[in-house]
């Protein structure tokens, strides 16, 4: 059985972690291919709620072996702060592998991150404050540090030094801020080294063994199509690429390996941070979908912008990613509306789009075109079948999946695990 990837369709926060923990009993490895602890994925337990950031969601899963992937970025404090947080708990964490090429966060990361946008002002791109832009960028400016670094003292030691030689000019003269010790960087990391050391393997020999021996292998993406680096609303996005050819550049799996590609898609749409959102709300009906949806951010705890299903969105990830599928989330959340109105193109300087326009000042002008969809007022919670759904719900899921260019394979209703209509089997 090849490898699977389970992404974001929107702006992030579909309930990846969700899909994924309910994935996870089936498949043998779930693997964070990019991002960071920039992501927060919730995962329902019986009465337990865990919130994830770096750990992928299919450490809850006793008999799943998690992975960090080459194209994440670590910051070793949260991740042993998330491990022992797991530990207390009871999980057992032992299995974790992290790849030696992946990239470390370090506290001149998340410094530069915080001041660069504290810099911005009003452009912001209202960052996690994570580091997560700053550690991509030493990466691609080749002055990274990798996990493989932290044993080897003499290599840290001068790379810690080149890196933060142009950093601490830049703190000093442009920000006015006090310059980094680059020792006391590498006997904080030196440290870290110790501790995450039985975790640390090479990831890309393990997984390729895995899939020649016919195990099922699980990419969990961060953030969303719309997020991705390339892909997304630039420069309104994360620093990596969280479409489905990450999961090949973070993993070091060939894409010949991967059979499905999952879209984890909300019935309506959510957007934390700065950057165009057509489709938001600014009246009773976004704060009605804010509150019914608990639409909070699990990282930093800011309110989610809420806004109506947008077609051309999930058009656009089923073409950026090859979508086989989709998993759409949360449509308990619309219950009670008389009409559910559903974006199905936009008006852009007086003509009518059907598609995501690549262009950024007309998606910037971008006024949604709406459909009113009958609503539905019974309750969906305990819906096990498609058929046990009221009419109109299941005419508003067909809706989307004939807007969408993907089949609906299944259908969150509520937060739990259990919480799911399973049309089509994904393993
Ligand atoms: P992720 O970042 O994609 O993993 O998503 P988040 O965890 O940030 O946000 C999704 C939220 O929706 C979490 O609070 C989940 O527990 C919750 N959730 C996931 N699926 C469903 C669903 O089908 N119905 C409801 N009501 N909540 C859901
Ligand atoms: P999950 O995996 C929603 C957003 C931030 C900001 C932009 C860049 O839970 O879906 P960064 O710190 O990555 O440089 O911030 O990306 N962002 C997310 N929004 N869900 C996430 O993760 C996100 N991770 C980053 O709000 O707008
Ligand atoms: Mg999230």
């Amino acid at each position: 059985m090849p490898a699977l990837v389970l992404l974001g369709a929107q702006w992030g926060d579909e309930g990846k972690g969700k899909a994924t923990d309910l994935l996870g009993g089936s498949v043998d490895y779930v693997v964070r291919y990019q991002g960071g602890n920039n992501a927060g994925h919730t995962v329902v337990v019986g009465d337990q709620k865990y919130a994830l950031h770096l750990l992928p969601s299919g450490i809850l899963t006793p008999e799943c072996t998690p992975v960090i992937g080459n194209g994440v970025v670590v910051d070793p404090a949260v991740l042993l702060s998330e491990l022992s947080g797991l530990n207390e708990r009871g999980v057992d964490t032992s299995k974790l592998l992290i790849s030696g090429n992946a990239h470390l966060i370090t506290p001149y990361h998340t410094t530069v991150d915080k001041v660069t946008e504290r810099f911005l002002g009003k452009r912001k791109i209202g960052t996690t404050g994570r580091g997560i832009g700053p550690a991509y960028a030493d990466k691609i400016n080749r002055v990274g540090i990798r996990v493989q670094d932290l044993y080897d003292e003499s290599i840290l030691q001068q790379k810690v030094e080149a890196a933060l030689d142009g950093k601490n000019q830049i703190l000093a003269k442009l920000y006015n801020r006090r310059a980094i010790d680059p020792a006391q960087i590498v006997e904080e990391l030196l440290g870290y080294g110790e501790q995450i050391k039985p975790y640390v393997a090479d990831t890309t020999l393990i997984l390729n063994n895995a899939l020649d021996e016919d195990k099922v292998v699980l990419f969990e993406g961060g953030q969303g199509t719309l997020l991705d680096v390339d892909h997304g609303t630039y420069p309104f996005v994360t620093s990596s690429n969280p479409t489905a050819g990450g999961a090949c550049t973070g993993t070091g799996v060939g894409p010949t390996k991967i059979s499905r590609v999952i879209g984890i898609l909300k019935a309506y749409t959510t957007r934390v941070g700065a950057g165009p959102f057509p489709t938001e709300l600014f009246d009773e009906d976004g704060e009605a979908l804010r509150r019914i949806g608990g639409e909070r951010g699990v990282t930093t705890g800011r309110d989610r912008r809420c806004g109506w299903f947008d077609a051309p969105i999930a058009r656009y990830a089923t073409r950026v990613n090859g979508l086989t599928d989709f998993f759409l989330t949360k449509l308990d959340v619309l219950t009670g509306w008389e009409q559910i109105p559903v974006c199905v193109a936009y008006e852009i300087d007086g003509k009518r789009v059907e598609e995501l326009p690549y262009n950024q000042t007309d998606f910037h002008h971008a006024k949604p075109v709406y459909e009113n969809l009958p609503g539905w007022s019974e309750d969906i919670s305990k819906a096990k079948t498609f058929d046990d759904l009221p009419k109109n719900a299941q005419a508003y899921v067909k809706a989307l999946e004939e807007m969408s260019g993907a089949p609906i394979s299944a259908i969150g209703v509520g937060p739990g695990r259990t919480e799911t209509i399973e049309i089509n089997s994904f393993i």
